[in-house]
């Protein structure tokens, strides 16, 4: 069965993997029971790092697939527009772009929506909500950052948590709603009675001794909480 984006959902981060064996890491969380896999992408203008492409996407896509598994693709990168269809034809099904690289953020959404995949619309932890006013309604989801982007590992930036509330507000209940940074064992079930159904993880999982008890452990803290 394949994973909906408005089910209550840990997306691991492949961004604290082991790039050597990413499909190992990858088949770890989807043994552990993800549905959802987050592939972070920068391009080391908008964000001050520089990871993955498509390449990257394609050689993980099928595996993920196979599984009923969604890859949901985080673009930290200017001129999204040059590269939505190559993340798509990649295997991309969730393609999130910031709000504050896109000059052009309407059309951008209608284009990874002719693309094929659901589009998300990420803001850093300094950006208001005022600022998707006019694009709430057309994206599937959105992306609160609750670190500011380029790196995994940092530690979460508390006022987030209202952030996430006020999100839940203003959003129309057909978007989701995904936090992304800092999130761990022991703040996740707060992020879910937020208001947040997606969680990104990366270093609270693949940091871990064993990556995929910490994930069984996370999807534990958040199965019982009011969301
Ligand atoms: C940060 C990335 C995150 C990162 C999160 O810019 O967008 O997805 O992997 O890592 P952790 O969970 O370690 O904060
Ligand atoms: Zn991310």
């Amino acid at each position: 069965m394949t994973a909906s984006l408005l089910e209550r959902l840990i997306a691991p981060s492949i961004l604290s993997a082991d790039f050597g064996r990413l499909a190992t890491a990858v088949d770890l969380a989807l043994d552990a029971g993800a549905g959802l896999i987050h592939v972070d992408v920068m391009d080391g203008h908008f964000v001050p790092n520089i990871t993955v492409g498509p390449l990257a996407v394609e050689a993980v896509a099928p595996r993920i697939h196979d599984r009923g598994g969604l890859v949901d693709c985080h673009l930290m990168i200017e001129r999204a527009e040059l590269f939505v269809e190559r993340f798509a034809e990649a295997g991309a099904d969730v393609i999130t772009v910031h709000q504050e690289a896109c000059a052009h953020l309407h059309r951008v959404v209608c284009q990874i929506h002719e693309a094929g995949a659901r589009a998300g619309v990420a803001v850093n932890p300094a950006t208001p909500l005022a600022t998707l006013e006019e694009i709430r309604q057309h994206c599937d989801m959105v992306l609160v950052m609750s670190v500011n982007p380029g790196f995994g590992g940092q530690s979460f930036i508390t006022t987030s948590l209202d952030k996430l509330r006020r999100a839940r507000q203003f959003l129309p209940r057909h978007v989701a709603l995904e936090v992304d940074g800092g999130v761990t064992e022991g703040n996740a079930a707060q992020l879910v009675e937020a208001g947040a159904n997606l969680l990104v993880a990366g270093s609270s999982i693949f940091g871990a001794a064993d990556p995929a008890a910490a994930y069984r452990r996370l999807a534990g803290s958040v199965s019982g909480a009011a969301g």
